[in-house]
């Protein structure tokens, strides 16, 4: 049994239990039209789970749910992924509306494009606040219903940022936040293993969405393709693929890994 003081888990805490056939993948991260999270979604939606959308801004959350629950069962949880409580209220209503809860992608994040020296403990703590501490949250209540399937998978967002140091959107609290979800997932992915629940990150490279300042210019897109072998900036179907595979039921063996999506754009 296992036993965390305020909760505690029946079962044999090595057996992995294949999918359930209804089962549902948390998404965060849904709230931006643009973004990677829908598209995201979108696919999860396409290829069978049910979905729990989660953003802080919730009229961005209602609408990929109304445009969703046409195709699948979704429902929107308008949360602060900082705030603990809320966090843990959410996955009540989760519980409650959808088949359990097999997958999580934290999708949500947010850009830091202040200069180290001009950097505010403010800025750096509410970068880690969402980027890190939000992505803990999501893990805490999602594993914990993964543990009672007997089988999870879980996809953190870090960036190429946290190898190389930051970029215009993204400079120094970006990229050490971003680098904590390293660590995080790979904590993850060790502590949770045993229960056939798998951590993974994926480093996107330049993806085309608002989170640089809003909708690249042609100008833009075509310096950014410059530094990257494929030659273009990557789109959310990009990220929204490696998602797809992380979160499939025959990617189990893959655990504490961390895949790069970039284009190539910093190989190493
Ligand atoms: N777009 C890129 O070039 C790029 C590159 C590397 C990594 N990433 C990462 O990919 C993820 C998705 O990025 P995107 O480009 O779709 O960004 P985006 O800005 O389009 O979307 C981010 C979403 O996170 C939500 N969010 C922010 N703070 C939140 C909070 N406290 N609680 C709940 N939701 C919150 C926002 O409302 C927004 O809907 C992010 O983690 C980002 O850091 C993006």
């Amino acid at each position: 049994m296992l036993d965390r003081g305020d909760w505690s888990i029946e079962g044999d805490e090595s057996a992995v239990n294949a999918f359930p056939a209804q089962r549902t993948a948390v998404v965060t991260g849904v709230g931006a039209p643009r973004g990677i999270g829908r598209v995201v979604a979108r696919r999860l939606a396409r290829e069978g789970w049910s979905l729990a959308l989660v953003d802080v801004r919730a009229d961005g959350v209602a609408e990929i749910a109304e445009e969703l629950s046409g195709s699948t069962a979704a429902l929107g949880v308008a949360v602060d992924i900082t705030a603990q409580d809320d966090v843990v209220a959410a996955f009540a209503r989760i519980d409650d509306a959808l088949p359990p809860v097999v997958g999580l992608v934290n999708l949500a994040g947010i850009a830091c494009p202040t200069p180290l020296m001009e950097l505010t403990v403010a800025e750096w703590n509410l970068s880690y606040a969402v980027n890190a501490t939000g992505s803990l949250l999501m893990i805490q209540s999602a594993a914990k219903r993964m543990m009672e399937v007997g089988v999870g998978r879980i996809v953190n967002t870090s960036s190429i940022t946290a190898l190389d140091g930051g970029g215009t959107f993204s400079k120094t609290a970006y990229a050490a936040s971003k680098a904590a979800v390293l660590g995080l997932t790979k904590g993850a992915a060790r502590e949770l293993g045993p229960f056939g629940i798998t951590a993974n990150a994926i480093l996107p490279g330049p993806i085309d969405t608002d989170i640089m300042g809003g909708k690249l210019t042609d100008e833009r897109k075509a310096d950014m393709s410059a530094g990257i072998p494929v030659g273009r900036v990557g789109q959310p179907d990009d990220i929204a693929a490696m998602v797809s595979f992380l979160l499939g039921e025959d990617a189990g063996y893959v655990n504490g890994a961390e895949f790069q999506v970039d284009g190539g754009k910093l190989i190493h």
